[in-house]
């Protein structure tokens, strides 16, 4: 599986959406990766609905929409009208994790579960059939420019494994602290979706650091 750059807008300016979103949209990065907050499954804040539908009008690429919240269940339509493509939520949130991935299925979207550092990844097995991807988070999720989590890779080494072995076909992303360094380490290990937000706007320009970070990863 060629790898999918996933570019995050957390690290820029939510004063210069449009042009953030213009920039990816003109790029190669075939997923843009937004991040949604509420403050308690997370100690962050970002946006909700109303910014993502606001923005889809930018942009057609697809919308990997990543739910750091609690009440899933009691947003997801809310998500799905706005314009998202994948939606991630977690797998630690104290909700029936089943009829939210069913629920996403029925809209004919696709979904995934995020595991965060300190769960065990194997949590996701027995809803393994109803996800495509699975989001390996490696850094403690709520805020941008975090340093990469290196013991975090095993894990996906590991949910490589398993899938091939059992021949399930979902993509294994990785989100945190990704960048032209740690970006192959986890090609390596077998993820396919490469989540990536402060690395490419630590570079002068934004499209080229998106286009040379999306070509270095599928020269790995
Ligand atoms: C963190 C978010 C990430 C964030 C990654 O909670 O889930 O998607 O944007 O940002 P960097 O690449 O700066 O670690
Ligand atoms: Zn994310």
């Amino acid at each position: 599986m060629s790898p999918i750059l996933a570019p995050s807008i957390l690290g820029g300016p939510f004063s210069n959406m449009e042009k953030i979103i213009k920039d990816f949209d003109q790029s190669d990065a075939k997923y843009i990766h937004l991040d949604v907050m509420d403050g308690d499954f997370v100690p962050n804040l970002t946006f909700g609905p109303k910014f993502i539908s606001d923005i889809r009008r930018y942009t057609e690429k697809t919308f990997d929409v990543h739910l750091m919240i609690n009440r899933v269940d009691k947003f997801l339509q809310d998500y799905i009208d706005a314009g998202s493509d994948i939606i991630t939520f977690h797998i630690e949130v104290d909700e029936d994790i089943e009829s939210n991935l069913n629920f996403i299925k029925s809209k004919n979207l696709k979904s995934g579960l995020a595991v965060k550092p300190n769960t065990d990844w194997k949590k996701i097995i027995p809803f393994i059939n109803l996800i495509d991807q699975a989001l390996v988070m490696t850094v403690e999720p709520g805020f941008g420019g975090q340093s990469f989590m290196n013991e975090q890779l095993i894990k996906v080494q590991e949910m490589k494994k398993f899938t091939e072995e059992k021949k399930i076909a979902i993509d294994i992303g990785v989100d945190g602290g990704v960048d032209n360094m740690t970006g192959p380490l986890c090609i390596h290990a077998g993820a396919n979706i490469l989540v990536a937000g402060s690395y490419l706007f630590k570079q002068e320009n934004l499209l080229n650091s998106t286009n040379e970070l999306n070509k270095n990863f599928h020269n790995v």
